[in-house]
């Protein structure tokens, strides 16, 4: 077990990625703050895997695009299974519209809930981590979209983007207090983000051409990778994205 003794905070682990985390984590050993917004049902069986695990967990609601509820979330993490060692910011969300058409409302909405959230978030996780003379874990989820354009989604890319340097900048200004701080950029991964799309036959047959590896990834892909970024086995790993993404970023071939 990689992660014992260590207790992780979750954004967004009610369902998808998150949870496949959660659950991943909870067998390398950790415990784990589950967090939701909306899908309570989620988080109660993210839960109850985990203690079937042997190991703890506390579920926290928080809305993370709110700030104020970021920092809520975590002092109620902290409060219900003691200091916090890993953070993961992966709750997330996309609004697909003309560029022409979309509002400031559906903007803000993306911005604040991919990319405020996680700098507020590791804000106030660092200031635990300092008071608590401890080193630390951030581990942000973003997306092969932190390089690629996405059209109709200018928001998401943005928010993506956006969680890139911010990782890199927090790489080095968070080392002095033994936080690493990387991202994990996931292809097209099997989850309810994606349900319009698996719906959708002639979709899909596109973007599997695009994937050399030629499968969708599931949540347990990404989550072994944030299991490496948490462990002992990347003490020496900050400011780095994993592309977990079958090939996708950089496939290119001309007939
Ligand atoms: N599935 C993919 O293909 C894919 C690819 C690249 C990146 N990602 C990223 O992975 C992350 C997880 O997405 P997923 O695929 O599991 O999708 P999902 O829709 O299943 O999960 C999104 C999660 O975010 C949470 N969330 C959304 N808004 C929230 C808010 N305001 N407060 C708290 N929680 C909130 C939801 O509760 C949910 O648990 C996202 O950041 C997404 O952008 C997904």
């Amino acid at each position: 077990m990689r992660l014992e003794g260590k207790t992780a905070l979750i954004t967004g682990s009610d369902q998808g990625i998150g949870q496949g985390i959660a659950i991943r984590f909870a067998q390398e050993g950790a415990n784990v703050v589950v967090n939701y917004r909306r899908n309570e049902k989620g988080a109660e069986e993210t839960k109850t895997r985990i203690e079937q695990l042997g190991r703890h967990a506390a579920i926290v609601q928080a809305d993370v695009s709110q700030v104020a509820e970021t920092r809520r979330l975590l002092r109620d993490g902290i409060k219900a299974l003691g200091p916090v060692d890993i953070l993961v910011n992966n709750a997330g969300m996309e609004i697909n519209a003309d560029f022409v058409d979309v509002t400031e409302e559906d903007y803000r909405r993306v911005i604040d809930t991919n990319m405020t959230s996680a700098f507020f978030l590791t804000q106030e996780f660092a200031r635990h981590r300092r008071e608590e003379k401890r080193p630390g874990r951030v581990i942000n989820i973003s997306s092969v979209h932190e390089e690629l354009p996405f059209p109709h989604f200018t928001a998401y890319v943005m928010s993506k983007a956006g969680m890139k340097l911010m990782m890199r900048n927090l790489a080095i200004e968070l080392a002095p207090l033994g936080i690493t701080v990387n991202n994990i950029a996931p292809g097209a991964i099997e989850t309810p983000i994606n349900r319009k799309l698996f719906e959708n036959k002639e979709l899909l047959d596109a973007l599997m051409e695009n994937i050399p590896l030629k499968r969708i990834g599931k949540p347990e892909d990404v989550a072994g990778i944030a299991v490496f970024l948490a462990s002992s086995d990347a003490d020496y790993v900050t400011g780095a994205s994993i592309f977990v993404d079958g090939g996708l970023l950089w496939n290119y071939s001309e007939q």
